[in-house]
């Protein structure tokens, strides 16, 4: 439920909006909990996230939920992180089956263990059919890599004696991803922090940008709403002139 006297307009075609969930680590510390105490809680703002995408008009929701980056953390942490992680994927999976949700996983998968490995290909496999939300969770996730590895595959003999259109490297990118997505509309990204930490790199080329002070763990319905509010009431011109201008 939205409680929020916000006027929702919804958008015209379902919007990609990618989240950089970040600030869970100061939400706890200010609160003097631990660290993980934060994540635990930023799990709960991924519930009441997913939750409102679909009466926002949001068609695709790409979560960042652990960079490649953020293995260089305390092995506690991580150790933490990843159970967490597991945890959502398996308490998620009947919540996502009722609500229409497909769950897909981005990133890398040779260095995640076997029980996180199983948990994703069960949420993934369970809920395939789910038309209502696609919900992609970035995990072991790092944008320049997967350019990396699409650029790689140009050198196979499918490719090797032609020219690459921006629509072949968008497709092995999405196929290194396992996922097709249009491209983002909104990123968003809590804690003010503006930067965007290795994320959806290619895929961002036109996207606009939300930043929020709030921290993840109290992110809600309302500042989603107020994000796409914003989102809609953008020019988005792609390097042609305003509309009005136009003529
Ligand atoms: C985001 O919160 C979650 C992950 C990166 C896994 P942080 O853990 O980065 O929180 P801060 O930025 O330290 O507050
Ligand atoms: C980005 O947050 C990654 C996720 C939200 C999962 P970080 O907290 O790791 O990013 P930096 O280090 O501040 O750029
Ligand atoms: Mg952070």
């Amino acid at each position: 439920m939205i409680q929020s006297s916000l006027s929702i307009i919804k958008p015209e075609t379902k919007l990609h909006v990618g989240i950089i969930m970040d600030g869970n680590g100061r939400w706890a510390v200010s609160r003097g909990l631990p660290r993980i105490a934060g994540h635990r809680a930023g799990a709960d703002a991924v519930r009441r996230t997913v939750e409102a995408c679909p009466s926002l008009g949001i068609g695709t929701l790409t979560l960042y939920a652990f960079s490649s980056d953020n293995w260089r953390r305390p092995q506690t942490e991580v150790n933490a992180l990843m159970r967490l992680l597991r945890i959502f994927m398996r308490k998620e999976l009947e919540r996502s089956l009722r609500n229409g949700v497909r769950i897909s996983v981005i990133g890398r998968r040779d260095r995640l263990s076997s029980p996180v490995l199983n948990a994703i290909e069960t949420a993934e496999k369970t809920t395939i059919n789910g038309q209502t939300l696609h919900l992609r969770i970035a995990i072991d996730y790092s944008s320049r890599y997967a350019i990396l590895r699409a650029a790689e595959r140009l050198r196979s003999q499918e490719y090797i004696n032609r020219s690459i259109t921006e629509e072949d490297f968008s497709r092995l990118i999405a196929d290194s991803d396992r996922t097709n997505a249009p491209e983002v509309d909104l990123v968003i990204r809590t804690s003010g922090e503006q930067r965007l930490s290795d994320f959806l790199l290619w895929e961002n080329a036109y996207a606009e940008f939300f930043f929020t002070k709030r921290m993840w763990p109290d992110f809600d319905a309302n500042e989603l709403a107020l994000a796409v509010n914003d989102f809609l009431s953008r020019d988005r011109r792609f390097g042609a002139l305003a509309q009005a201008v136009a003529g």
